[in-house]
């Protein structure tokens, strides 16, 4: 795994959407797997800056999200197409048509979910899959104990992670327990993955995606099965990482 240390929150942001914007100007019809969550706002505020400045286009590229809440439907504020539309799709050039997310309304949320891996799997590979982590070491909603070759399905989610995102809902709003998320093999189809971890709370998920045993309590740990994985983190993400000095050399050096 190729480790990316930077000085604070600014930069790590920057890197990312440096490589995403790599990706797109070398392949403008690139298929890109995005994430939601708080720390992927900034990575979608530059690529909207880029496209205003008139450096970035979206307009044959397609995307497909990583998971949706189950229950929420597409225009409640705290479902991931509302996010993507609010932070990105709505002030790009992307074809509203080329950018997918799981059906988190379907009356078959089972049918939802293979429908989502056929469509992936006919318009893909992902060129590009973006991920946060939950500091629990989920990717996407694939919790701790989901099975490391997962697809696309419903998981239940933690109540770490209900907790986690409840700072996003009013007070006294329904929180969802579940979502359709894509599967960890799904995420390992990718053709280059990079994910963006940010702050302290995030530092021990970080330490076991890219140093502990491979195994579902950790499920962000399965990343270490993939050949071109980009991990960029800030210092205090950085901070649990025991081989932290060789990373920085091995930046350092170009290697
Ligand atoms: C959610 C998403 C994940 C994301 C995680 C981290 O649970 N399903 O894809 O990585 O949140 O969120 P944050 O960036 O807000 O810490």
């Amino acid at each position: 795994m190729r480790v990316i240390i930077l000085d604070d929150e600014a930069l790590a942001t920057d890197r990312v959407a440096a490589l995403i914007a790599d990706t797109l100007a070398r392949r403008p019809a690139a298929v890109l797997g995005l994430a939601t969550g708080g720390t992927m706002e900034g990575v979608y505020a530059r690529l909207v800056a880029a496209h205003r400045r008139g450096d970035l286009s979206f307009a044959k590229a397609r995307t497909f999200n990583l998971d949706e809440y189950l229950g929420l439907a597409p225009t409640h504020h705290q479902s991931y197409r509302h996010f993507m539309a609010h932070h990105l799709f709505d002030h790009v050039d992307i074809a509203p048509e080329n950018t997918h997310l799981p059906d988190g309304m379907a009356a078959d949320a089972g049918e939802a979910a293979r429908l989502y891996e056929a469509e992936i799997a006919a318009r893909g590979p992902i060129d590009l899959q973006l991920l946060g982590l939950g500091a629990n070491g989920h990717i996407g909603f694939n919790e701790p104990s989901s099975s490391l070759g997962s697809r696309t399905r419903v998981k239940t989610l933690t109540r770490d992670t209900i907790e986690a995102n409840g700072r996003f809902f009013e007070a006294g709003e329904p929180q969802p327990r579940q979502a359709l998320t894509m599967g960890i093999a799904t995420i390992l189809d990718a053709r280059s993955i990079v994910v963006l971890a940010l702050g302290a709370g995030k530092a021990e998920a970080v330490a076991q995606t890219v140093e502990g045993p491979v195994g579902a309590r950790w499920p962000s740990s399965a990343l270490q099965f993939h050949p071109d994985v980009t991990l960029v983190v800030d210092r205090a993400a950085a901070g649990s990482l025991a081989m932290r000095d060789y990373y920085e050399w091995v930046s350092a050096h170009g290697g």
